[in-house]
């Protein structure tokens, strides 16, 4: 009689089913269960989730740095406030915030990072006087998308791009409380490819982009209060920039409006393809477009060099106006500079300073 043996079999095959139904439910309800981080602790017990949510308030201790890795194709959310308390260990080689991971979503639309900045502000930043770290930063990779986050008071620079592929949306950095002794505070410092930053606003006392290397970077629609402009550079030795993409941004009551920088004597690289576009200024307190090839931190030598040439720049509708004791609305002191094309150029009161470049662009 087969009967019971054949019932025994389906009973198992049912229970096996039935065990394997549970696994998965409890693998589904694993992955979309959110891993919430309350205390410097969660940052690497969340780590490797993918669902993850940071709430404050709360404060990461002193000579804390935090680093959170999302799982790939993972999402952190940050609602309320989180403090980095003062440290004095921590120094501009540190970064109080890492987010690391692949295809990820950070939004922090609901958050605050406050990196305690005027508890270190001397007015040296990262040239002297007590250490300081850094604020964010990104390593993040494949298309994945950081949001909404403000940075509060950083030390000195803000968001530092190391990783490729990432687009940054509708931030905000306000240290607009450093106005006399915050220094160095970049918003955006990028050493990456195919980034995109866009819809931000940025209050501080330095660059509000900064690319030091890298390509096929679009920065668009973002404001820009208080600082040294939207610039490229200082480009170093065997540093390279091929494709920046800079429109619809607003610069106001800041040292410099466009800039290409090139340090004195350096050698190996090159800037080419940069298109600034639809660049409204105000306020600006030395250059309205400044290009030049002879920087040296803090202290341009007024000779040029041109071991890393600047070829292809067009700059088109860059216009407002510049403040009193201004230097120049255009300077232009290149050694290695060609195709140079610019358009719309109306930067008032006008007085130029061209020298190195031919044909003279316009607004020269
Ligand atoms: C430039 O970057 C954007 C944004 O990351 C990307 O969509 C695009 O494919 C990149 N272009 C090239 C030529 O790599």
């Amino acid at each position: 009689n087969q009967t019971p043996g054949k019932l025994t079999v389906m009973a198992i095959l049912g229970t096996v089913v039935a065990l394997v139904a549970a696994v998965l439910a409890a693998a589904q309800g694993a992955a979309a269960a959110t891993c919430t981080v309350s205390a410097v602790a969660g940052f690497s017990s969340c780590s490797g989730s993918s669902s993850v949510l940071i709430k404050g308030p709360f404060t990461v201790p002193a000579e804390t740095v935090a680093t959170l890795s999302v799982a790939s194709g993972g999402k952190a959310t940050v609602t309320g406030t989180v403090t980095f308390a003062k440290s004095t260990s921590l120094t501009k080689s540190d970064y109080l915030f890492t987010l690391q991971g692949s295809g990820v979503t950070f939004d922090g639309t609901s958050g605050v990072f406050n990196g305690n900045g005027a508890s270190y502000w001397d007015g040296e930043g990262s040239n002297g006087g007590v250490n300081k770290p850094k604020m964010f930063k990104v390593s993040t990779s494949g298309n994945s998308v950081i949001k909404g986050i403000k940075l509060l008071n950083t030390p000195i620079h803000a968001f530092s791009i190391s990783g490729s592929n990432n687009l940054i949306e509708s931030v905000t950095l306000d240290n607009s409380a450093g106005t006399s002794l915050g220094h160095n505070t970049d918003a955006f410092d990028v050493s990456a490819s195919n980034i995109i930053i866009k819809n931000s606003y940025v209050y501080n006392q330095d660059d509000c982009l900064a690319v030091n290397s890298g390509s096929n970077i679009t920065f668009s629609g973002n404001y820009c209060s208080g600082g040294h402009g939207i610039s490229i550079g200082s480009i170093a030795s065997d540093k390279t920039v091929d494709g920046v993409y800079v429109s619809g941004c607003t610069i106001v009551d800041s040292q410099n409006g466009v800039r290409i920088k090139t340090v004195y004597d350096a050698t190996g690289g090159y800037v080419k393809n940069v298109q600034y576009s639809s660049i409204t200024l105000s306020g600006i307190t030395k250059y309205g477009i400044v290009i030049e090839q002879d920087y040296e931190n803090g202290s341009p030598t007024g000779t040029p060099t041109g071991g890393i040439p600047i070829s292809g720049v067009t700059l088109s509708g860059i216009t407002g106006t510049m403040a009193s004791g201004y230097k120049y609305s255009t300077y232009i002191l290149c050694a290695a500079c060609s195709d140079f094309t610019f358009s719309g150029i109306s930067i008032t009161p006008k007085k130029a300073s061209c020298t190195g470049i031919s044909p003279t662009p316009s607004g020269c």
